[in-house]
């Protein structure tokens, strides 16, 4: 930069920091404050600004700055780090004698000192390790093994209660530990967008925060609103840090960390206790999931004496709390029916209190499951909530039968519930399936929303009371009815004539835009039984057209890699269906792809197979691997004498290369690549 340019840039700099620490300021207040001292539109007005700036001015763009909160910076890969200082685990145990053990062993060993404990919330959730350097994030790690784990700094600095930068007094070079959590609020509203979109949901919150750790995209981490819990603070020697734990945490917690409140000072037992006696209780009452409780020797300077074992410390322990179980009457057995027509018992329950929430209903799963657990009528079952959200049948309270007037066993219902078809047990499958299929209320509306769902014919404005209503004036019994609909027969639809023209309009609309919709997500739409986005994919890219696929035998659709004979029996059932074929001609007169199309630039690489491996400059992994099929090749995972090249990244193993070498596989660098693709 010259003199001129950079007297110049002073004042934008000064604006950019000016910023840059207003927005820290706010952003502080309302995470650790809860308080909002300008309103949204203020907010992102200077969020903008700052944004703004730093694309017109890079060089000036700190990264640190809070912009990166919003992510947007895509991880290419995670790389591995190791760990300054290993990252230890606790002992833990779920018995309260245990916890007397390490009290009494703890004293015994500290004869003669003067110390305390801290007790403190485990927090459920993925340790992670965060290295700031003069108040500077620089690092953020996950646990890993231990010793090494991911860098995941991109996606840590969308949490909003990480600190970027450190404010007050704070050691120069030193490490912050503590668990990524997602927070019952944030993560109830994630998993409900999920289902919505037609995504699988997330079992249980520590499962989506560790995913999300790990998304590429930091963008969509930025999304989802974790939340940091701190826990613990190490420094290399020479940086002195207070000498009782508790003061180190509290000295975080002016540093600008999210420390929990839920820490005590312990001075017995019997203080310890009462703590974990009363969390084990209020623990449903936080805003995110903890499964138990960790003490602490709270003077660190003891922590040497105590010593270590082979992975953990022997001045902390963990006591986890057992998962919650309540016996409850069973009321009555529900069969529901899913689009493929597999038949799921729910068990109706008297409400119970489980875990902060009232518990009504559980799945019985299957048949065998109800055998398994020899439920009977009016029996009491018992029921589990661990750190899953759903709730759990994990047995009948025998206790509760009443000898002699015992009622009889749970009978798996011969016939649909809701059409009356006798049901069907598969050879080999645990599920009844009814295969009334079209004849099957849940059946055929659950095949419409399948259809119109996003990852499949993505058809907005057709939610499940629009397809009823469809379906109640007779309009739609089919996927390909859809097609047939017309604007006459929809404006006015409904009792308070819930569909207007616009409504209509976008309706038609949205039916004709779905005819681009590319074939293997069109095959994904049908909703053949095992068939899923992939498999569909590798259908389509196998058989390419439609007439193909329909003249494929059985055998053939085995031979489709990752199709087993399970799947190929039921697509080629599915296939050979004459109603079936009727609805695909349909859907074909209608304009829908019925054949595979090479997208992009087309078919450079046809008939080459690449392993690919190790870190790429424009590319992630996935990326380039799809860019590989984009241009007509294929991937495999490991070499093979079928290998056409081993496209070699930034890191790649030694083994890789020397399995190329010794099998004649050429191998090419990311610029080779690209030549061969651009020519
Ligand atoms: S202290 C050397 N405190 O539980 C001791 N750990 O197996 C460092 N955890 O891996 C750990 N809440 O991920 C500590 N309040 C807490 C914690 C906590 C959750 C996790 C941590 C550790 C595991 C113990």
């Amino acid at each position: 930069m010259d003199l001129f340019s950079a007297v110049d840039s002073e004042p934008i700099r000064h604006e950019m920091e000016q910023l840059a620490e207003r927005i820290d300021q706010l952003n502080y207040e309302y995470y650790m404050n809860d308080r909002s001292l300008v309103s949204d539109q203020e907010f992102d007005a200077m969020l903008r600004r700052l944004q703004d700036l730093e694309t017109q001015y890079p060089d000036l763009a700190s990264p640190l700055s809070p912009t990166k909160r919003v992510g947007g910076e895509v991880n290419k890969s995670f790389r591995q780090v190791e760990h300054r200082f290993p990252m230890l685990s606790l002992s833990n145990t779920y018995s309260i004698e245990e916890i007397e053990e390490f009290e009494a062993r703890t004293r015994r060993l500290l004869d003669g000192e003067v110390f305390s404990y801290t007790c403190e919330l485990k927090y459920d959730g993925v340790a992670i390790g965060l290295t700031y350097r003069h108040g500077q994030l620089v690092q953020a790690v996950t646990r890993g093994n231990g010793a090494v784990g991911d860098d995941i700094t991109l996606n840590a600095k969308t949490i909003p209660t990480i600190p970027l930068r450190l404010r007050g007094d704070y050691p120069d070079d030193f490490e912050a530990r503590g668990e990524v959590v997602f927070p019952y609020k944030e993560f109830d509203a994630f998993n409900r967008q999920r289902e919505a979109d037609g995504d699988e949901p997330f079992a249980n919150p520590r499962n989506a925060a560790s995913g999300s750790l790990k998304l590429q995209d930091s963008a969509e981490c930025a999304k989802r609103r974790l939340m940091f819990c701190m826990y613990f603070m190490m420094a290399p020697d020479g940086i002195a840090l207070p000498d009782t734990h508790y003061g180190r945490l509290d000295w975080a917690r002016q540093m600008g960390f999210k420390v929990q409140p839920y820490i005590k000072e312990c001075r017995d037992i019997t203080e310890i206790k009462a703590f974990i006696d009363h969390w084990d209780r209020a623990r449903w009452e936080l805003p995110f999931g903890t499964d138990g409780i960790v003490i602490k020797v709270n003077q660190t300077s003891l922590w040497d004496r105590l010593g270590l074992t082979a992975k953990s410390p022997r001045w902390a322990i963990a006591y986890k709390f057992k998962a919650e179980r309540v016996s409850t009457p069973l009321l009555s057995v529900d069969y529901q029916v899913g689009r493929t027509g597999k038949v799921t018992p729910v068990a109706n329950l008297a409400p119970v209190h489980l875990g902060g929430t009232t518990v009504r209903r559980a799945t019985l799963v299957n048949a065998d499951f109800i055998a398994s657990f020899d439920i009977h009528q009016g029996d009491h079952l018992f029921i589990e909530k661990g750190g899953e959200i759903i709730p759990k049948v994990v047995g009948v309270d025998t206790d509760k039968r009443t000898v002699g007037g015992e009622q009889p066993a749970i009978a798996f219902p011969r016939r649909c519930p809701v059409c009356g078809a006798e049901l069907v047990r598969v050879e080999g499958e645990a599920a009844h399936y009814c295969p009334n299929g079209d004849g099957c209320h849940p059946q055929i509306i659950g095949r419409l929303e399948h259809f119109v769902s996003r990852k499949a014919m993505n058809i907005e404005g057709l939610g499940p009371e629009r397809l009823e209503l469809l379906y109640g004036a007779g309009l739609v019994r089919n996927v390909a009815d859809l097609y047939d609909l017309r604007r006459e027969q929809l404006v006015g639809l409904g009792t308070d004539a819930t569909i207007q023209d616009k409504g209509a309009d976008n309706l038609l609309q949205a039916l004709e835009t779905s005819k681009e919709v590319p074939f293997e997500r069109v095959l994904f739409a049908l909703g053949m039984r095992y068939v899923g986005e992939v498999g569909a994919k590798k259908l389509a890219r196998y058989f390419k057209d439609i007439d193909t696929l329909l003249a494929a035998s059985e055998e053939e659709l085995a031979q489709v890699e990752d199709v087993g004979a399970v799947t190929a029996k039921a697509v080629s059932e599915w296939l050979n269906d004459p109603h079936h074929r009727a609805i695909v001609e349909r859907l074909r007169a209608a304009g829908l792809q019925m054949s595979f199309r090479q997208t992009a630039a087309g078919s450079q690489l046809e008939g080459l197979t690449f392993v690919v491996s190790g870190v790429f400059e424009r590319f992630s992994r996935d990326e380039i691997k799809a860019h590989i099929e984009q241009h007509g090749g294929k991937v495999a995972g490991s070499i093979s004498g079928k290998t056409s090249y081993l496209l070699a990244g930034e890191k790649m193993g030694p083994e890789k290369r020397k399995k190329a070498e010794k099998l004649g596989v050429k191998i090419i660098s990311e610029q080779e690549y690209m030549e061969m693709v651009e020519g």
